[in-house]
């Protein structure tokens, strides 16, 4: 995708400011409407060229302002996290749907082409089966997981109504630069930034469970092409397409010297899916999204990006 004039919602924070690096990159006019309640402004420093609003995706005005002249939206705004969700389970819905639906009505009456939301593999809940396709159960089991499966709902909904297509897509563990340690952060970033810190990190269980981690460059590269799509319209796995025990990710992590982070053992966590593995044949076949970072060198740029960060 070049030379278009795109909307980010979301721009600031970890995906979002990713994406607009590469949409800079590769000659586009890009306006981020951001409220910065989990994004950082610094994240847009080096990109003086895009326009920025400050609002937020539940005004009705914000949006429609920011939304002026878009071709394209990746939607990606929102309250992120099962844990969010169940610390504030309003501000998820609110956030998650009517702001959807905010950003949904301006694109239409605008005449936007193309919406791509950022969905999550929260959405399926209890795994049953691996890899996971895409019609794998659905049965959420927290307010996030319910709002992302309305937000790709009512996205597609949409896309049948009106002449606006709409990709959904559904991200499993994504990590890599800008992905900062809070505390609903993801298991990458704790780990990396605890070890930096020299402060213990928690092993929940024996360690054995499995993830499907993948890098951020490779989230940027399905919404290009999700963008860059004709005439398609669903809701897509986005993952590595590859899965690692939590204990092998440590050795990943120290570089295979466990003396330089301090271990300790916690009980499984209630909730805790024990695999998870994407199949990514949909994504292959409708948007010709193929995973390309190797999970140990993602690792090692995460880690000499989080040096610097802290
Ligand atoms: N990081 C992951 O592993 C992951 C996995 C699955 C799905 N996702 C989805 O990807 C998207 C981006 O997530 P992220 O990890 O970059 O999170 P993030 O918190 O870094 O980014 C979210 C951005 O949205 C902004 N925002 C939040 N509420 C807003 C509002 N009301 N109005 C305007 N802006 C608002 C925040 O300030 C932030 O810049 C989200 O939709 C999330 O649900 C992320």
């Amino acid at each position: 995708m070049e030379n278009k004039k795109v909307l980010v919602t979301g721009g600031a924070g970890f995906i979002g400011s990713n994406l607009v690096k590469h949409l800079i990159a590769t000659n586009n006019s890009v306006t981020v409407l951001d409220n910065f309640i989990s994004g950082y402004r610094s994240n847009l420093d080096f990109f003086p060229e895009v326009h920025i609003v400050d609002g937020d995706v539940r005004d009705k005005n914000a949006v429609e302002e920011a939304m002026h002249g878009a071709e394209v939206v990746f939607h990606l705004a929102a309250s992120v996290g099962n844990k969010r969700s169940i610390d504030h389970p309003i501000l998820d819905a609110e956030i998650n749907v009517i702001g959807t639906l905010q950003v949904l009505e301006a694109a239409r009456k605008n005449g936007v082409r193309k919406i791509v939301t950022s969905s999550s593999a929260g959405i399926f809940g209890e795994l049953k089966t691996i890899p996971i396709k895409e019609d794998h159960p659905i049965e959420p089991d927290s307010p996030y997981g319910c709002t992302k499966l309305c937000e790709e709902k009512l996205c597609l909904s949409y896309a049948k109504l009106y002449a606006l297509e709409a990709v959904c897509l559904r991200y499993f563990n994504v990590y890599g630069p800008n992905q900062r340690f809070d505390a609903y952060g993801n298991v990458i970033p704790i780990f990396v930034f605890k070890m930096i810190r020299n402060e213990p990190i928690i092993i929940f269980g024996d360690g054995e469970q499995t993830r499907d981690f993948v890098h951020v460059d490779d989230v940027v590269q399905a919404n290009i092409k999700a963008a860059d799509s004709i005439g398609i319209n669903g809701a897509f796995n986005i993952a590595s397409g590859k899965r690692v025990t939590i204990n092998r990710l440590v050795e990943m992590i120290t570089k295979g010297d466990l003396n330089k982070i301090k271990i300790e053992h916690g009980p499984e966590r209630a909730g805790d899916v024990r695999h998870s593995l994407a199949d990514l044949t949909l994504a292959f076949e409708n948007i010709k999204y193929s995973p390309t970072v190797d999970l140990e060198a993602g690792i090692d740029q995460y880690v000499s990006w989080a040096r610097n960060a802290i």
